[in-house]
This record gives C-alpha cells, structure tokens and sequence, in this order.
C-alpha cells in the first residue's frame, strides 16, 4: 500500500510527520511523493489558528473530488484537529475520512490504517503523560537541519492557545536518546539540528535542565549549528543567554514570543509575564549577546484589547526592534480559557487594522536592520541551490537565522563560508563570496 502524507502547521507537526513515515514504513508501507500515486491519503493536521475544522474537511472533499472516476484512496486524519475536533468529526456523517489518529496514537497507525481499509472508521485520541517517541528514528529528507523534539505536550495554558488540550501533559524525552539521536544525525552528515518543544525553558529529565541539555549536544562532534524553538519569557533559564553568547555552535537567535505588550492582555493571556519584564529580558539578551537576533509572535485583538492597549504592542515594538515578528489575527479556538470567559469581541475590520500596521511596522524595523549589516562579513551556512527568482543562486542562513541569497558559484549544501552583505531588504539578504 502506497502513502502520501501532508503535514500542515508547525515544525513539531513536521517532524511527527518524519515519525509517522518511520513507523509505517518499519510495517512495510511505502510512500509516495504524488497524491494521485497513493491509496492512502495522511493529513497532518494543525488547529492553533483560522477555521481548521472547515478547511479541513473543504480539503477532503477536494481530494474525493481529484480521485473521481478513479479507485477513491483511505484518508486518515492526524494530529491536532483530529484530537481536538474529534466529536465534530466522528458525528459528521457526510464527512468522509477514514479513520483518526491523535498526536500520541501514531504507534497504532499500522492498525489504524489496517481497520480504516475494512471500513470500520477507528480513531484513536488517547493522550499519554508518557509517550515520547524517544526510541522511534524519524524518516528525515535529505537537508541541512534535523528538527529533533526534546519533549512533548504543554502545561502553560495560555488561554488563547489549543495546544495543552490536542496535545497534551508535558512530557520530557530523556537526554541519553536526544544526544545519541544527534550523535547518528551528525554521522549522516546533518550540520544542524534544531531542538523543538512547545516551552523548552521547562526541559526536564532526571535533573538535566535546558541549559545542561544544550551543552550536551554541542559537545556532539560534527554539529555545526544548534538552534531551538520556543522558550517563553516568563521562565526563560537566567544562565541559558550566558551559554548562547559563550558558545559558538549555538545560534545567534532567540524567538521570543511576546503576544502582546499591554500587561492586562498578557494577564487575561495567562502568559504569567508583564511587560517590564519582557522588556528587561530583552535588555539583559543585549548587554550579554549583543550581535543577538530577536523575533517574536504576536497576537492582535484577543477579546478585550482597546485601541490603547493595542497601542502599548506598538510600543514595545518599536522599543525592542525585533528581527521579525508573526503577526497573528486573534482566532477563538473552542475548549480554550478565552473561549470560554471572554467574547471575541474586537471587529475583524479592527483586527484587520491592527494587524496591517504592525507587519507595516515590522517591515520598516527590518529592512533598516538589514540594510545595517550591508558590507559586513558574516559567515552562512548552505542550504540549497535555487531560489524562486534564480535556479542558479544559492541559498544560505546566517548565524541569526537571516536568508541570505548567494549568487551561482562552485558550492555544496552544509558548507560554511564567509560572505560580505551586499544588499537587504526586509526578508533577504544578498550576498557575494569573500575571496582570501
Ligand atoms: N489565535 C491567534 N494566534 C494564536 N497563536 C496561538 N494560538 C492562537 C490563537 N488562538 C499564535 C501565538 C503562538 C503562535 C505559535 O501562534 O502567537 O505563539
Ligand atoms: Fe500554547 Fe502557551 Fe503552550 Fe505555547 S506556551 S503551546 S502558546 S499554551
């Protein structure tokens, strides 16, 4: 049986997509880059923002549609709206999926899949407070980066977001599986892996703390790079910006997620942070790493927020001078704290304006930050040849995660080079080679 599977939302959802092909194909599945070659369809799904419900089962439909006239393939359903949508979609009876599977049932996919073929429509939305996949190798795509989850699930509750409730307890994945996972990722050639989980301040496993954790994979030969996503600022470890100043493999970049800058909003956020605070971290991440980048998530008209409160996000923003920043649209998401105690009640015209002046904002913030490092020398890693506009340019990172466009040149992904900036603009930097 032949699989295509299509993850949407973020980069745990990839790498649980890397997971999924593991298992399957440990079970003799084989996959299969093109839809139209699959008998059966995996969607992998995400419901932190938008109507994810609706345009998943838009998505269904479409797909019956394609496969019309045609042997219709088995579609199962995965990841976090199939958890948290679960009554919805079981109910549903013109909605056609399969069979579902939730983010701690992927072992059972084999049977899963196996049941789905016979009609039987399973589904299997079991939480776990232990299931970390740890012994589990995700099938990876050849590349530069090896996203590698360090724990799973969220106790936050931060009352806009799905995720403590589709994904469940936070859980730790022991530091021996981590460090023996990037030790094989480093023989296979991988020169940078990026450690994910949903709140990695409270990384936790037998006494090893974030920080600990980070010094232990970069002492792991062969790694060039480290990065990692997210911390949250209201824990955020006091000696872990110490280590990013002091150690070379370790990235030049924290994504700091500042949701909003009014001290109300981030109480009825539940985000356990004021924005003195935020502001302070900031400052110390400055004074102790000064070539440091910053970017940020924000979230415009959550229930509540007036034009005033809005106001004090510009604020800091303007303060602070993120690198980048993901400007999100206030979306209810049922079964959240939010949704349950307070009405979404900021206009979408409101929400529009909101979100438009601060990605206008954030436009001008990084352009003239770019445009700052035109004429330096940094060095970048290789990612890979072809970009949208030229199928003969390279495609590089910075240090501080900035794309950086190399013209063509004799170069191969996962080499490191210097290369003088010769222009920016907000998203891109261009480049060209430093000859000695
Ligand atoms: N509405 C809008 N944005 C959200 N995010 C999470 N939940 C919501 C929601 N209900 C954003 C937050 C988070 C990012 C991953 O998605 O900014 O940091
Ligand atoms: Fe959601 Fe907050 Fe947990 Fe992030 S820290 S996953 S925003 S509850």
């Amino acid at each position: 049986m032949k699989i295509f599977l299509r993850t949407y939302g973020c980069q745990m959802n990839e790498y649980d997509s890397e997971l999924i092909e593991s298992i399957l194909r440990a079970d003799g599945f084989a996959f299969v880059d093109k839809e139209e070659a699959a008998d059966i369809i995996l969607l992998n799904t995400c419901s932190v923002r938008d109507n994810a419900q609706r345009k998943i089962k838009g998505e269904i439909c479409e797909i019956r549609h394609r496969f019309k006239g045609k042997k219709s393939p088995i579609i199962g359903l995965l990841g976090c709206i199939a958890s948290h949508e679960k009554d919805h979609l079981l109910a549903d009876k013109k909605f056609r999926a399969d069979f579902f599977a939730g983010p701690d049932s992927y072992k059972k996919l084999p049977d899963l899949i196996r049941q789905g073929i016979k009609h039987e429509r399973p589904a299997d939305f079991v939480l776990s407070d232990i299931e970390t996949y740890e012994e589990i190798y995700p099938k990876r795509k050849p590349g530069v980066n090896a996203w590698v989850s360090i724990m799973r699930g969220c106790n936050n509750f931060c009352s806009f977001c799905v995720v403590p409730y589709t994904r469940g307890r936070e859980r730790s994945r022991s530091s021996a599986s981590i460090v023996d996972e990037v030790k094989k990722l480093a023989d296979e050639g991988y020169p940078q892996v990026t450690l994910l989980g949903q709140n990695v301040n409270s990384y936790n496993y037998d006494g090893v703390d974030f920080t600990q954790l980070l010094q232990m994979v970069s002492q792991i030969k062969g790694i060039r790079r480290i990065r990692f996503m997210s911390p949250n600022p209201k824990d955020f470890p006091p000696h872990l910006i110490d280590l990013i100043a002091q150690d070379p493999k370790i990235c030049k970049h924290i994504h700091f997620p500042l949701q909003s800058g009014n001290n109300r909003i981030l109480k009825l956020m539940n985000r356990h942070y004021t924005q003195k605070q935020f502001m302070e971290q900031i400052k110390k991440f400055r004074k102790v790493c000064p070539q440091l980048a910053i970017t940020t998530d924000i979230i415009v008209g959550f229930p509540t927020e007036t034009d005033d409160e809005f106001e004090d996000t510009v604020k800091v923003m303007k303060q602070v001078e993120f690198d980048a920043a993901f400007i999100f649209k206030y979306s209810q998401r049922e079964g959240t704290l939010a949704s349950k105690k307070y009405p979404d009640d900021v206009s979408e015209k409101e929400k529009t304006r909101r979100i438009v002046l601060l990605n206008a904002l954030q436009k001008e913030t990084s352009t003239q930050k770019n445009r700052e490092l035109i004429g330096q020398i940094q060095e970048v890693l290789i990612e890979q040849k072809g970009t949208s506009k030229s199928p003969d340019d390279w495609e590089a990172r910075t240090d501080t995660n900035k794309l950086v466009i190399l013209p063509h040149a004799n170069i191969k992904p996962s080499m490191c080079l210097p290369v003088r900036i010769t222009a920016a603009s907000a998203y891109i930097l261009k480049a060209e080679h430093v000859t000695h």
